[in-house]
């Protein structure tokens, strides 16, 4: 049988920098409530900017951004693509997340995305992002925590 799935891509910012406690504390957080809630996707943070992807069940996914919404540690919450999909591109991570580096690819896809004012654009952008993230993250499923670089 095939999945209906909810496939949401958003931004937000965040309301104070996050080092790198602050986001293996979210990571573990999500990474418990995704697992329990059948969603799976990835995190990217670059300069108080956040990029999710969430893709899962219409209802948990719906739920979850509206907690997201709700969530005081950043703000300016907003939903960039809101489609319906039958497969998951990161099934493998509940929560996914790799570090970014200035110059690594990750800049021009996050750009890309945050300015993008048609869908198509953000759905070109959205997988350039994961191709970045694909291409960091290898085989590998969710890391134990990020790896803190400098
Ligand atoms: C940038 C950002 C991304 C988040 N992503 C998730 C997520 O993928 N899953 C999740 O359960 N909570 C996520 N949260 C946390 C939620 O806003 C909320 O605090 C949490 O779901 C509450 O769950 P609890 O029942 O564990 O308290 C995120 C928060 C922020 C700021």
């Amino acid at each position: 049988m095939t999945e209906q799935l909810t496939f949401i891509v958003y931004a937000s910012r965040a309301a104070e920098p996050f080092d790198h406690d602050d986001l293996v504390a979210l990571l573990s957080q999500s990474r418990v409530n995704n697992s329990r809630d059948g969603i799976t996707g990835m995190l990217v943070y670059r300069d108080l900017d956040f990029i999710q992807i969430l893709e899962g069940p219409d209802a948990a996914v719906r739920a979850l951004l509206e907690r997201i919404g709700r969530d005081p540690r950043h703000t300016d919450v907003r939903v960039l693509l809101d489609e319906q999909t039958t497969e998951r591109k990161y099934a493998a991570w509940s929560m996914g997340y790799e570090p970014t580096a200035p110059g690594d690819g990750s800049d021009g896809a996050v750009d890309a995305l945050r300015t993008a004012d048609d869908d198509a654009t953000t759905r070109e952008s959205a997988d350039a992002l994961g191709g970045w993230f694909h291409g960091r993250a290898g085989g590998s499923t969710d890391r134990p925590a990020p790896v803190s670089r400098g």
